[in-house]
């Protein structure tokens, strides 16, 4: 299949443009798309054919479902049976945005949107281009990241590319995907929010959310544990092993000098995910060292918007090993940390 690939302003998406994607959209095809998180894999999601079609391009698990984007709140009760009034404050406080919400599936729905459970994950995207694309497109839009199955989630057009040329119909180059991190996946258990999986949206604000109902945030997976797969161990992983060394970021950072030297003393080629302050700590060991610097360490958003980037960059140099380690704590630092812990082969407490 040949994949083409359309420049898109991000801003202000030219309609022709977004026209031909909701053609394809409503033809049973995948069109790659971004949205204010990461890029994501889109397919109308009411079409069991076309929602089959995105497992295979990702050589994703069947069991693995799927975010079904909305291009408004006032759609979801025509795709979920029920929203219960903490997920409709939820929706209200954080739609468009980057929150997803597990509610029980309705009929319009592709049974496959949920990997063989009676729930559906649904999200309202922000992003223009993910906006003017639901809308052209008339229908709810299936979209996992845009990357193969276990790999780094795509933040630009030139990643999924990478990952999925020849493999879906069109991609949508809107960009750099502006947030840089998934969104946050919660259900409602009872009167509380879980969340399943921490992304863009932080436990903090939900926290604040939930407690004008009185309700609380826990973290982790469901009573249920089939029930956030995509929680699971080992994901969003670079191709090289990563070492994460996880703890207190003050002394993860003097650790992690440690380790490197100690592979370079081994004689491996070794790739570190550093922040921005770190870089003169490490002038000894540039030279023999690949350095990915995801900014600083005071500012965790942009930590989140480089994060699969560097990655990314870092694993191109093919290095023996890749080292990263803790760099913050709270807020949207959880995230960055899940993502980091679930990209490594071996997690160094
Ligand atoms: O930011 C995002 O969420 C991006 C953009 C494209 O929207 N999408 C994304 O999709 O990250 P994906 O497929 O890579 O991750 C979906 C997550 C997984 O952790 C999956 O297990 C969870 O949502 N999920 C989906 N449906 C679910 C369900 N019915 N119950 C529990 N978890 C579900
Ligand atoms: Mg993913």
């Amino acid at each position: 299949m040949n994949t083409e690939y359309v420049p898109v302003n991000p801003q202000s998406p030219d309609s022709g443009v977004i026209a031909r994607a909701a053609a394809i959209i409503r033809d049973g095809g995948l069109v790659a798309f971004p949205t204010e998180t990461v890029y994501g894999l889109g397919a109308d999601a009411t079409w069991s054919r076309a929602v089959l079609r995105i497992y295979e391009a990702k050589a994703r698990d069947l069991s693995d479902p799927l975010i079904v984007h909305l291009a408004e709140a006032a759609q979801v009760l025509d795709y979920a049976s029920g929203l219960p009034p903490l997920a409709r404050s939820l929706a209200e406080r954080f739609w468009p945005g980057p929150l997803t919400i597990v509610l029980e599936r309705g009929p319009l729905l592709a049974p496959e949107v949920s990997g063989g459970r009676s729930s559906v994950a649904i999200r309202v995207p922000s992003h223009p281009v993910a906006q003017a694309l639901l809308r052209a497109a008339g229908r709810p839009i299936a979209a996992p990241s845009a990357n193969r199955f276990m790999r780094t989630s795509a933040t630009t057009a030139v990643h999924v590319r990478d990952d999925l040329d020849g493999r879906i119909d069109m991609i949508l180059d809107g960009g750099p995907a502006t947030g840089g991190l998934e969104s946050t996946v919660v259900a409602i258990e009872g009167e509380d929010v879980r969340i399943l999986r921490p992304g863009a949206v932080t436990a903090e604000a939900l926290a604040a959310a939930a407690a004008e109902f009185g309700s609380a945030v826990a973290f982790g997976p469901a009573s249920d544990p089939g029930a956030s797969p995509g929680t699971m161990a080992k994901h969003y992983a670079p191709t090289a092993p990563l070492i994460y060394i996880s703890g207190d970021p003050a002394t993860s950072a003097q650790r992690l000098r440690e380790a490197m030297a100690e592979a370079l003393a081994r004689g491996q080629s070794v790739g570190a995910l550093i922040t921005d302050a770190e870089r003169g700590g490490l002038q000894e060991l540039a030279g023999r060292a690949f350095f990915g610097s995801v900014g600083p360490a005071d500012a965790p958003e942009r930590v989140g918007h480089q994060l699969f980037r560097a990655l990314r960059d870092l694993d191109s140099q093919r290095p023996d090993v890749i080292f990263a380690r803790t760099m913050g704590t709270g807020g949207l630092w959880v995230a960055i940390d899940d993502r980091l812990r679930r990209a490594a082969t071996t997690v160094l407490t």
